[in-house]
């Protein structure tokens, strides 16, 4: 069962496909957005069914900046550790990604006993391999379209406050 996280700024609840399609319809529905990620939903029956196959069988959030606030984006958790995110354009550049990802790592770690985490990024995304950086994944080696970047639990996460992300059950 996927459980609500708090942070800083930000609630992460559990994606409910009915109740959040509305709001990320039109980031998913916009090409600049989903560029990297997939193809442009047909209509919101697709973001529903987007959406729910999504958290089928991994843990999904999405994000708000207060309880009654629209969903400003999503988190994604994979069983094996492969981590997914995507804001809606109007909360680009406000942190609001690195806070929400390290959160889920965080928590990913401390209580669903994951012992390393998995970003498969596009060499060309570079907004989103700027944010796992920040988040503490480095780069593996090799050289296809996509970069894997990693982070073992173990792994220091350095000086920078902002990968210092508090996060409490709420
Ligand atoms: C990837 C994505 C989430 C990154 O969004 P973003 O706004 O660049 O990333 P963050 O939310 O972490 O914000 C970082 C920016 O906010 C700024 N910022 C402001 N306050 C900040 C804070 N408190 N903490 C961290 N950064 C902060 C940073 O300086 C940075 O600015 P910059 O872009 O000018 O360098 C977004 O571009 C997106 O949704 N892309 C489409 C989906 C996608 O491609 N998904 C990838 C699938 S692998």
């Amino acid at each position: 069962m996927t459980i609500a996280l708090c942070t800083k700024r930000l609630w992460l609840e559990p994606v409910d496909p009915v109740r959040d399609a509305g709001d990320l319809h039109n980031a998913l529905t916009d090409p600049d957005v989903v560029r990297f990620w997939g193809a442009p939903s047909r209509d919101l029956g697709h973001t529903v069914e987007r959406l729910r196959a999504m958290r089928d069988g991994n843990d999904y959030w999405v994000l708000r900046e207060s309880p009654d606030s629209p969903a400003a984006g999503f988190v994604g958790l994979m069983r094996g550790g492969g981590l997914d995110w995507l804001l809606v354009r109007r909360v680009w550049g406000r942190g609001f990604g690195t806070e929400a990802v390290g959160a889920v790592i965080e928590h990913g770690f401390r209580h669903l006993g994951l012992s390393r985490v998995e970003a498969r990024v596009d060499r060309d995304n570079g907004r989103s391999l700027a944010l796992a950086r920040r988040v503490g994944l480095t780069e593996r080696p090799g050289s296809g379209t996509r970069v894997v970047l990693v982070r073992s639990r173990a792994a220091k996460t350095g000086t920078d406050s902002r990968r210092r992300t508090m996060i409490v059950r709420c």
